[in-house]
């Protein structure tokens, strides 16, 4: 029999994949706008790295030193600043197992990522949820919730579901305000799509201490299935997370696709400016049609329905269209829809038009 903290647990739920969609309605074309995954693909020259990997009878060096400095160097830290992961995903499985101890209490915002919950949980943990206010982290009240108990405190940004961004005069109240013994875990899965940062994570990293900065190479970079993930943190964080993380959890293929990856200045552009363009085109019309979206500064945003989340969600797959129903998200009465290529996204606002989800402007 299982552990009770795992008995409790309500499991990881994965956006509705392609295959499933097409064993049940035999659509032969389907849209997937479910997992905010990049539209054109993968980097080429992460492909092209990946065709060459070799040596795959050998472990490889766990250290990545040389990756971790490049890493490092681009926010103005160090090697000793940064650790890898079998993507995001795993460092915050590492943070709870690092961090935690069982009644320990973690401030999160509600909705947020769903994984910290989980993480938090399985280790015996409490988390704390807070309310957003209008969609965004309500920094006052999550500061209010901290207690004598609270390990920790995460802030997702841009927050998956809702795609809002904090402002800086927010970053800047929470930095003054939290206390210094609290561990302040910075999601930024989508940084990369953001129009300014908001903060300085090298002086954030040396000034404050006792902080780590998620990153992916899941979203703009393309590589969801190659799993990498790393966190920049001051050096005693990532000393602490070193120790506990799995030896060799990122494979020589990751760290090679990565690192070719980061040289592609030319599919990174190119996905931020569509990304850029899609959105405002997507919204604009979605809001013409007199639905809310929340302001997104990632790759996919939050748009209200009319009817069910559920029914909406349900009513699309038919078409052919695959979204995240808010239901499953703790958003009710939304969706949300990854921005796709322009041909993507206007097969979705037909297939929405198509199920009277909005009314025509
Ligand atoms: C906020 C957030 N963090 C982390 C991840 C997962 O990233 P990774 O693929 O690196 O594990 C996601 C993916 O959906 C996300 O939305």
């Amino acid at each position: 029999m299982s552990r009770p903290a795992v008995r409790a647990l309500a499991p990881y739920v994965a956006g509705t994949s392609i295959e499933e969609v097409r064993r049940r309605f035999g659509h032969a074309r389907i849209v997937k706008l479910a997992s905010n995954e990049n539209p054109l693909g993968s980097s080429p020259l992460a492909l092209a790295a990946l065709r060459s990997a070799d040596r795959l009878n050998l472990y490889l060096d766990d250290a990545h030193e040389a990756l971790r400095e490049r890493l490092g160097a681009s926010e103005g830290l160090g090697a000793e600043n940064v650790v890898l992961g079998h993507g995001s995903n795993e460092i915050v499985n590492t943070i709870a197992q690092t961090f935690l101890d069982p009644g320990d209490e973690v401030v999160i915002a509600d909705p947020s990522f769903s994984l910290y919950r989980l993480a938090v949980s399985l280790v015996g943990a409490l988390p704390v949820e807070v309310p957003l206010l209008d969609g965004v982290h309500d920094i006052e009240r999550m500061l209010a919730a901290v207690g004598p108990r609270t390990k920790a405190f995460f802030v997702c940004d841009p927050n998956n579901p809702t795609g809002t961004v904090l402002p800086a005069v927010a970053w800047d109240y929470l930095f003054e305000r939290i206390p210094p013994d609290v561990l302040l875990v910075i999601d930024r899965a989508y940084a990369e799509y953001l129009d300014a940062a908001g903060f300085d994570i090298a002086q954030l990293v040396l000034g404050r201490g006792n902080v780590v900065v998620l990153r992916t190479m899941s979203k703009v970079y393309g590589l969801a299935s190659l799993r990498f993930g790393y966190a920049y943190g001051d050096r005693e964080s990532i000393e602490w997370l070193q120790r506990v993380r799995l030896p060799f959890n990122v494979s020589r293929p990751a760290a090679l696709g990565a690192a070719a990856a980061l040289d592609d200045v030319d599919f990174l552009e190119k996905s931020i400016a569509l990304n850029a363009a899609e959105r405002s085109r997507v919204t604009d019309e979605l809001r013409a049609r007199g639905l809310h979206c929340y302001p997104s500064g990632a790759n996919f945003y939050a748009v209200t329905v009319p009817i069910a989340a559920h029914d909406a969600y349900e009513a699309l797959l038919e078409r052919g269209i695959i979204v995240r129903s808010g239901d499953a998200l703790r958003m009710p009465g939304r969706l949300r829809v990854t921005v796709g290529t322009r041909e993507e996204n206007d097969a979705f606002l037909a297939a929405l038009a198509d199920a009277a989800l909005g009314t025509q402007a």
